[in-house]
């Protein structure tokens, strides 16, 4: 179980940290705290994401739930899911008040739809993929779910060819499980895409992740450390990891997306 999160459970519990579990999402105007990126970054996949009042939700590595949190407050008559390899995170996530039904679903990606097909209007992954060991299963258990005019946005943390092999192994090491290291943008969309799924838009997010590392470590010394959270900083600042986000949309059997 990602031992990452042993102090990140006790911390939430005494909240010390937000519902976010992810990098967050600066401006270039100062006054941001981590709390405040973290939220706004959950609210710019859900700008992508496009949910109306009434869709079924799905989120695949949900954390603590805050980006459901945020759809629950917002939109009425949601169906949500939130999904979780973790027992633990999901009994954080589902205490206080929900407006909305939410299913909860203690399963790995890949399986999240086992069973059922056509149910889910919009599908969330945000920053989680890079824990999952079957991204093709994953993929194809998302296009399974998604309903004819349905669509998905997933994002993560990928590293360049030109990424300090010393560096990579500390991170994978204290976030891990991390299971492709090697696995490209190029190769993620084919994933993607060989499960029917199209590639829509783009976008890389990793220089306004940058400046929430100033909330979560000291700057990074010349010499490689033990410290994942600094090494993961290292290949931030030296342009050899990124954070896609992707949104993707069905592709009916001529190729194209299919109507809504
Ligand atoms: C960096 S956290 C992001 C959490 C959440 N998406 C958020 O934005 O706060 C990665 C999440 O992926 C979950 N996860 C890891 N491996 C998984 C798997 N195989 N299947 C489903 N979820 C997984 C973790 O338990 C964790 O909740």
């Amino acid at each position: 179980m990602m031992a990452y999160f042993d102090g990140l459970l006790e911390a939430r519990r005494q909240g010390l940290v937000s519902e976010h579990v992810h990098l967050g999402l600066f401006d270039t105007d100062s006054g941001q705290t981590l709390a405040s990126a973290q939220e706004a970054m959950s609210l710019h996949h859900l700008h992508h994401l496009a949910v109306t009042a009434g869709a079924f939700v799905v989120d695949v590595g949900c954390g603590f739930g805050g980006s459901l949190r945020l759809l629950d407050g917002r939109l009425d008559g949601l169906h949500l899911t939130g999904v979780n390899v973790d027992p633990r995170q999901i009994e954080v996530a589902r205490g206080g008040v929900w407006r909305s039904a939410v299913d909860w679903q203690l399963c790995d990606a890949a399986a999240f739809s086992d069973g059922r097909a056509e149910w889910a209007d919009r599908i969330l992954s945000l920053e989680a993929m890079f824990h999952f060991p079957d991204l093709a299963g994953f993929f194809a258990a998302s296009r399974r779910a998604l309903r004819p005019g349905g669509r998905m946005v997933a994002s993560t943390i990928l590293f360049g060819a030109g990424a300090e092999a010393a560096s990579v192994a500390v991170i994978c090491a204290g976030f891990g499980p991390w299971p492709h290291p090697a696995m490209s943008l190029t190769g993620l969309c084919d994933l993607a895409r060989a499960a029917g799924l199209a590639v829509g838009l783009v976008e890389d997010l990793a220089h306004r992740c940058r400046p929430g590392f100033d909330w979560m470590c000291p700057p990074c010394p010349d010499k490689l450390t033990d410290n994942p959270v600094i090494e993961l900083r290292r290949l931030f600042e030296a342009g050899t990891a990124s954070y896609p986000l992707l949104v993707l949309e069905l592709q009916d059997q001529a190729g194209g997306k299919t109507q809504k």
